[in-house]
């Protein structure tokens, strides 16, 4: 065999494993309903946070996720659910009532040392990174040290 029908082989194998994957795609649970008054107005008062945890946590921390074309291809299907089950599990913007003093402090340090939100993430959505004004003002509102907005 030659190298070239050695290669042809696998690159044929290979598109058939892509293919069989589309068959087994991942089970993302409906995500609790939110009862009246929870969610963002309940937990966040301020504007500014607000747009910040929309734009940069939404995707993972809410029932609000967007699907892209691209997040229903096996395997990055596998990914993106695992991050967004993960995610909303451990804190859903859609759904909080209240926000405990624990995790206000999660929330600062995931900030902090810049975990959140994902560098995988941002890679591929540049537009929800965290600017350093953006991460100040998330840091501030998790402590209760807001400055109040002009
Ligand atoms: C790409 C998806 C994604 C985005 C976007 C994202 N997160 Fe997360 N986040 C996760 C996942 C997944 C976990 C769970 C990690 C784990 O279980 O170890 C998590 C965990 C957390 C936790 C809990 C950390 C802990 O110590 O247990 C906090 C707080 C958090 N995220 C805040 C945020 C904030 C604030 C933003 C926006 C600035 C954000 N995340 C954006 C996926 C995301």
């Amino acid at each position: 065999m030659t190298s070239k029908q050695l290669f042809r082989i696998l690159a044929a194998a290979a598109a058939g494993a892509v293919i069989v994957a589309q068959f087994f795609q991942p089970e993302i649970p409906a995500p609790p309903q939110p009862k009246p008054g929870a969610g963002y107005d309940a937990v966040v008062t301020d504007a500014r946070v607000k747009t910040i945890l929309r734009r940069a946590c939404a995707d993972c921390h809410s029932n609000d996720t967007v699907w892209p074309w691209y997040s229903h291809i096996s395997p990055v299907s596998h990914m993106v659910a695992n991050d967004v089950v993960r995610g909303r599990r451990q804190l859903n913007f859609s759904t909080v009532t209240s926000l405990s003093e624990d995790q206000m402090g999660e929330i600062h340090d995931v900030v902090n040392f810049g975990d959140m939100p994902p560098k995988a993430y941002t890679l591929i959505h540049p537009g929800a990174k965290l600017s350093p004004a953006d991460a100040e003002l998330l840091k501030q509102w998790a402590l209760g040290e807001l400055p109040p907005q002009n």
